[in-house]
């Protein structure tokens, strides 16, 4: 039997194309090892998103450097194969394939030819306008699944190599994807995760020609579906039917995430954005003026070249508006290909952090006002997992906030009942910046 390891760093869709990669070689005969050492084929998929993220796999690949020959065969897929190409070879000469997710469909022939002992082989072309679609999918999580709706991005977003990495945007038939989010629910799942880079510009390509709210409104209402999350949504893409869409459908989770990156209109504007504050700020209005609680979340950059104090001060100002459930707050990081790369004004490293740090201590103070919100209230959790060390279970409410809690009558999972993939009404009893704590509400439990 041929052993892999594969190891996936980066966003959803990677640690989803990483399930379908897994299938694939499963079903060319390959068994998953748990380490490097034991393993045959060692596999990385890459993120290129940020510097950080690209240096990761190049320290793996050193680290192994010694063990390349004896058997032990790497390969370099995703994002940071696709950048770099034919480059990595040069790089790091035990690597004997590079891969695209554009290319996946062609990995039961890349992997003959890696067995035949090529040592240079490579899936590098975009001109692709399929998306990767596979019946092997194997999925980590028996209860929540990823669904992939559409690939690539067609924006141009002066920061971002996403563009390179993933070429052109490809939606999958809205066929298609109800044909999986259905199989999904027949085989127990509860809960699916739509994804894109730019979900929203989905564009059913088949006659039906959904858009992404009708779709996302469609697998809502398949039965014994719980739960619909999707990400990520474009500003410019977000029209007020997706909002209408989760008011209506309590199956739609109650969560929004949509990268403002900035408040200021100078800098949007230089990063290519394509919308300006107004114009994202009146979707804000319109999640904040339904029935539903919407939560919202968010991406900042900081310290984009020529960002001044004066357009950093916007930023902060529009966090205090929204006042945000969460947000992933970023270093701008210099990238290849991009358009930015060229600006002048480039922020200095400290200066970045310094910004860095004042988002964060500012959203902080922000998250502590909006989770006190929920003490006292009861909230429908999935659970997740157990933590051993305090004793709690692990759930998501659907706003998509964390909530530990006790749960008298059953006791630790080594009883062999487990509580995961269930839903069950948490009183909220604490808050914190991160996370709620609470205990479950007797009379609610299912047991497995
Ligand atoms: N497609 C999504 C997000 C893609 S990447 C969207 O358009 O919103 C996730 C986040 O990484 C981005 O929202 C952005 O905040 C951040 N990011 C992307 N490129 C970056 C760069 N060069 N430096 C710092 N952060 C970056
Ligand atoms: Fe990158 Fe912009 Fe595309 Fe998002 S929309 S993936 S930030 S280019
Ligand atoms: Fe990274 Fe590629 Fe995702 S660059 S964030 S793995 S699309």
């Amino acid at each position: 039997m041929k052993t892999f390891y594969i190891e996936t760093f980066g966003c959803q869709m990677n640690a989803h194309d990483s399930e379908k990669v897994v299938g694939t070689l499963v079903q060319q005969g390959y068994a998953q090892v748990e380490t490097p050492d034991q393993a045959e084929l060692v596999v990385y998929n890459t993120c290129s998103i940020r510097d950080k993220a690209e240096q990761k796999v190049f320290h793996r690949l050193q680290q192994f450097k010694k063990e390349a020959g004896k058997g032990k065969v790497f390969a370099v897929i995703g994002c940071v194969a696709q950048q770099e190409g034919e480059r990595i070879f040069e790089r790091a000469p035990h690597v004997s394939l590079v891969a695209g997710s554009a290319s996946y469909t062609k990995l039961p022939q890349m992997l003959v030819q890696l067995e035949a002992g090529n040592r240079r082989v490579t899936g590098l072309s975009l001109d692709t306008d399929e998306a990767f679609d596979t019946p092997f999918t194997r999925r980590d999580n028996p209860h929540r699944a990823y669904i992939t709706i559409i690939e690539g991005c067609d924006k141009s977003c002066a920061y971002c190599v996403v563009p390179f990495t993933r070429g052109p945007e490809r939606s999958r038939t809205s066929d298609s994807v109800m044909r999986e989010a259905k199989d999904l629910a027949a085989h127990g799942y509860t809960e699916v995760q739509l994804l894109g880079q730019n979900v929203n510009s989905y564009r059913d390509p088949s006659e039906t020609g959904w858009d992404f709210a009708r779709l996302l409104e469609n697998v809502g209402n398949i039965p014994g579906m719980r739960r619909v999350r999707f990400t990520t949504s474009h500003p410019r893409d977000f029209v007020k039917e997706i909002i209408d869409a989760i008011d209506r459908n309590q199956a739609l989770c109650n969560h929004v995430h949509l990268p403002v990156q900035s408040g200021s209109n100078r800098v949007l504007a230089a990063m290519q954005r394509q919308y300006t504050r107004d114009e994202y700020m009146r979707r804000i209005e319109w999640m904040k003026s339904v029935n539903r609680d919407i939560a919202i979340t968010t991406d900042i950059i900081v310290g984009f070249p020529g960002e001044t104090e004066r357009d950093f001060d916007e930023t902060l100002d529009l966090i205090g508006t929204v006042e945000y459930d969460s947000m992933f707050i970023f270093k701008y990081s210099k990238r290849p290909n991009t358009a930015a790369l060229q600006y002048e004004d480039q922020i200095p490293e400290d200066e970045k952090t310094r910004r860095l740090i004042v988002v964060q201590e500012k959203q902080r103070a922000i998250q502590i006002r909006r989770n006190a919100v929920y003490v006292g209230r009861t909230e429908e959790v999935h659970v997740e997992g157990y933590n051993k060390a305090t004793s709690q279970w692990i759930g998501r409410t659907s706003q998509n906030k964390t909530l530990n809690f006790v749960h008298a009558p059953l006791p630790a999972p080594d009883s062999g009942r487990t509580l995961v993939g269930d839903y069950l009404d948490v009183l909220v009893t604490r808050a914190g910046p991160n996370s709620l704590a609470g205990e479950s509400v007797a009379g609610h439990v299912v047991l497995q």
